[in-house]
């Protein structure tokens, strides 16, 4: 494994060394499809697959009558199976990429937006240059060639525009879609596949009379987070799955800007959960609900083989607490049963998701039950085993790094900066190679400002949860969404609650370079919530 590693991060050294003239003793390797290329292909790369990824403007029909102006992405295999782009007709998704553990991956991105774009892989543990932080945005007419190995293990990972300070409304235009990776163990396990194998994108929009997607990010908007007045599934409003009565494996992404989901089945079923943010958990797990951040992903098992044809099912998001500002400028108000979500919604609809406010209660996915199954499967009792992190191997385990979160003066702060490009700190260098003990920090130890839940990332190899802890002011509110909190697999985006504290062990191998932390709802990142770690 390191072998391999260490001479792909050669590749990589050799490639950022690649000057032009190097380039043009190798003409055969620059692709017709790198025209405007902010940079080339290596030759040293030899991609297994070949994609192209275009974004522009168009009108697409989601609604009957006027179409929809979004931001999409077209998709193209120039190279390997067909099936490694699913292009996704009558929505603002972005394609759904299917790539495999070990295979390396060229993609040209193309720009031909009305604006400087990059995009990011959200999950996937790529070199530096190759992660979409927004210093590499490219403009209209230019493409960018990324180049990198899939070294994740399968899972459902996703990828989304990460340009400077327009990140969430870009990514609400759609620029954004799901990346599945499978690998050996995963297909050796007889879970259900094909078309029982479903995803799920969960998102929330606001359309105006003129079916034209809304989007505002006024004070309001950045301090909460934007929140839109209907539930889209796979980009697509009203959706029903239409399923056979047998079991399923659904893939949840939560691709809203700010919206927390707390799902749960209507019929009082438990949720069963598979797989987080890094793929399949060592065993399946049930629970009464379960917590659903911006930018998480849960692999739900679920049967339907006891029920009959014609049955209807909804997976609801159900009320809890904490999901809203409390404090400082909003004034405290107890819960969300409380004055909080009247006064908000007294602000004007959109502002506060109008008829879905946040932590409130509202049908998410509808499932109808419309034929016969031929086949079932049974739920593993073993999934994949998962190699736990140890803390005596972290550098720092008497001294954690800290990330305070902070909302104070009208800005989202992490350890009390805001984003900069370019401005590494002491404390944001971390050694290659090493194992870091690490705390988000939300309040934990009191604090003014508003409390708010942020849902929290890090870009890079992804991390283990070890510890959560909650302050006493915290723990009722708390107590309603703590039976849904996974914390079991491989993590790369955690929701940190109003005074909550997680401890969590993550490894910075491989690559040097920048790689980013911040807050993954999209308004308080680009409003700052946003820092690099330069790994050197
Ligand atoms: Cu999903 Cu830095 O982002
Ligand atoms: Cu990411
Ligand atoms: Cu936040």
């Amino acid at each position: 494994m390191n072998s391999k590693i260490n001479s792909q991060r050669r590749d990589f050294l050799k490639y950022t060394g690649v000057s032009a003239a190097a380039v043009a003793t190798y003409p055969a390797f620059v692709h017709a499809a790198s025209s405007g290329a902010v940079n080339k292909p290596s030759a040293n790369f030899h991609a297994d697959v070949e994609i192209e990824l275009k974004q522009e403007v168009v009108n697409i029909s989601i609604f009957d009558g006027p179409k929809t102006r979004v931001w999409k992405v077209f998709g193209k295999v120039l190279k390997g199976s067909s099936k490694t782009v699913e292009n996704l007709s009558g929505t603002y998704l972005a394609p759904t990429l299917h790539f495999q553990t070990g295979q390396k991956v060229r993609i040209y991105l193309k720009n031909n937006l009305p604006s400087e774009s990059i995009l990011h892989w959200h999950g996937l543990h790529v070199p530096s240059k190759m992660d979409g932080n927004p210093m590499y945005a490219i403009n209209n007419g230019e493409t960018f060639v990324y180049e990198f190995e899939i070294l994740n293990r399968a899972g459902t990972y996703w990828y989304h525009a990460h340009t400077h300070s327009v990140t969430a409304k870009q990514v609400y235009s759609g620029l954004a879609g799901l990346i599945i990776v499978s690998d050996k163990k995963e297909q050796a396990l007889a879970l259900p596949k094909g078309q029982y194998d479903v995803p799920i994108v969960i998102q929330d929009r606001s359309f105006d009379r003129n079916n034209q997607l809304q989007y505002s990010n006024h004070m309001m908007q950045r301090m909460q987070g934007f929140l839109g007045d209907q539930i889209m599934i796979n980009g697509q409003p009203d959706f029903v799955l239409p399923v056979e009565n047998r079991s399923y494996r659904l893939r949840l992404l939560n691709g809203s800007n700010s919206r927390i989901y707390k799902l749960a089945w209507d019929d009082g079923s438990p949720v069963t959960i598979i797989g987080t943010d890094g793929g399949l958990i060592e065993k399946p797990e049930t629970m009464p609900y379960v917590m659903l951040a911006p930018a998480e992903r849960r692999e739900l098992w679920i049967d339907f083989s006891k029920k009959s044809i014609g049955t209807e099912l909804t997976l609801r998001s159900i009320p809890f607490e904490g999901a809203a500002m409390h404090g400082g400028m909003m004034g405290r108000r107890g819960g969300m049963g409380g004055g909080m979500m009247g006064g908000r919604r007294g602000m004007g609809g959109m502002m506060s998701g109008g008829s879905l406010p946040a932590g409130g209660d509202y049908p998410v996915l509808k499932v109808k039950i419309v034929k016969k199954a031929r086949s079932n499967d049974t739920l593993p009792k073993r999934l994949t085993p998962i190699t736990p992190l140890r803390l005596g191997d972290a550098e720092n385990v008497k001294n954690p790094r800290k990330i305070a979160l902070s909302m104070r003066h009208m800005s989202a702060l992490l350890n009390g900066r805001s984003y900069k490009m370019n401005d590494i700190r002491p404390d944001e260098v971390i050694p290659v190679n090493s194992l870091q003990l690490m705390q988000f920090d939300n309040g934990y130890h009191g604090g003014h400002g508003m409390a708010m839940p942020h849902p929290m990332h890090l870009h890079g190899e992804q991390f283990q949860v070890i510890k959560r802890e909650v302050n006493i002011r915290h723990q009722h509110s708390h107590a309603t969404v703590a039976e849904g909190l996974v914390d079991n697999g491989w993590k790369d985006t955690t929701l940190v609650m109003p005074g909550e504290r997680v401890t969590f062990l993550k490894p910075f191998n491989d690559f040097k370079g920048l790689f980013m932390y911040h807050c993954h709802n999209l308004e308080h990142e680009d409003m700052g919530m946003m820092r690099d770690y330069l790994i050197k």
